[in-house]
């Protein structure tokens, strides 16, 4: 057989991934959706993880699920589906599910989410309990021939890192990501780099570091944790460029025009993905957080980016940025003409 990156068979979809140069875009629940994943793919990313999927809505919740967090967009292929949950057996049917229906290229146990709703039920609460979480990973690796993975924090308050790594390693997760903050910090303070160095020194499965990195130079300097690579999570809102310069060198900054272009795009696939809601209309609600952080130089943008209701609001809003209407510059050259 042969995949679409060029690899053969028999290795994993992560250890053949790493053998590229780039960074990996972050599960973010409200952002790595397809649109965001879809452009961070193609500036490069190594691959991209969903936004965590329950595993009980996924088994118990009809359909619903099918169509929104883990649905991929047309073509996608380098996705990883992150799950989260407590119980092996509903870990098992989701992952069997997942496979069925959002063709992922890897499956990954959520065990950092301390939002209390998670916490019951899975979530960084797995890192008080970390048997229940060596537990899942046997239990979703018995249910897929797909490489199985785990995201972690430091530890629920204080660091377990190296020890909870090391059991999932024994469990069976093919790889580690490791966002270097506990629970209890939430996203306070600065992630600990060097408890992400102890960890990737402590198991022989490759190891992500997560946590703080907004650029390309930082996220190079952070692979002297002795990661395999960085994930890069609120820093690439808005900013897919940062994996095309990790994955090609290329860092080059895109222009003004680049960045409008690339806020419409993600505007058009999101409408395109998601449809029309209620409305009738496909709704830039959700975008409204997101679309001011592609220009970030442009303040004066922000309250019209930010109160976006439809694709057409949005075009209008970047419109003085988008690419001159082709007779703007025999328009200039007139100006310059009758200038002289
Ligand atoms: C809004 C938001 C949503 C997140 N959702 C998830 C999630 O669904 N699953 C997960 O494992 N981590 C989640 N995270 C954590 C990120 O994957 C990442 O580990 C963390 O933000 C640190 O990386 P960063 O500084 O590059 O953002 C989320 C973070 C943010 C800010």
């Amino acid at each position: 057989m042969r995949y679409p990156d060029g690899m053969t068979s028999g290795s994993s979809f992560y250890a053949r991934r790493l053998a590229q140069p780039g960074a990996v875009l972050a599960p973010m629940a409200g952002y790595s959706d397809a649109p965001m994943r879809q452009l961070a793919a193609e500036q490069g990313a190594l691959w991209t993880v969903s936004e965590m999927i329950s595993a009980r809505g996924l088994v118990l919740g009809g359909e619903s699920e099918k169509l929104t967090l883990g649905r991929p967009y047309p073509g996608e292929t380098r996705r990883v589906v992150q799950l989260f949950g407590a119980e092996p057996d509903i870990l098992a049917q989701a992952v069997t599910r997942a496979e069925a229906w959002f063709a992922p290229a890897a499956l990954d146990l959520n065990m950092g989410c301390p939002v209390p709703k998670v916490r019951g039920r899975g979530g960084a609460c797995l890192l008080q309990t970390p048997e229940v979480a060596y537990a899942l990973v046997q239990a979703m690796r018995g249910a897929t021939r797909l490489d199985v993975s785990a995201k972690i924090r430091l530890g629920w308050d204080t660091d377990r890192s190296v020890e909870i790594a090391q059991g999932l390693a024994a469990a069976g997760a093919a790889l580690i990501t490791v966002h270097g903050r506990t629970s209890a910090q939430r996203y306070t303070g600065e992630a600990d780099w060097e408890a992400i160095a102890r960890v990737a020194a402590s198991v022989a499965v490759p190891v992500i570091g997560s946590g703080d990195v907004r650029s390309a130079e930082q996220a190079r300097a952070r692979l002297q944790a002795g990661v395999a690579a960085v994930m890069i999570g609120r820093g690439a809102v808005g900013n897919p460029w940062v994996f095309r310069a990790l994955a090609t060198g290329d860092g080059a900054a895109p222009g003004v025009r680049e960045r409008a272009r690339t806020a419409l795009r993600h505007a058009r696939l999101h409408a395109a993905f998601y449809g029309p809601d209620r409305s009738g209309l496909p709704s830039m609600r959700p975008l409204r957080k997101v679309l001011p952080q592609y220009l970030p130089e442009q303040p004066e943008l922000r309250d019209t980016l930010v109160q976006v209701n439809t694709v057409e609001d949005v075009e209008r809003a970047l419109a003085p940025f988008l690419a001159p209407e082709p007779w703007a510059g025999e328009h200039e050259e007139a100006v310059a003409a009758s200038a002289m």
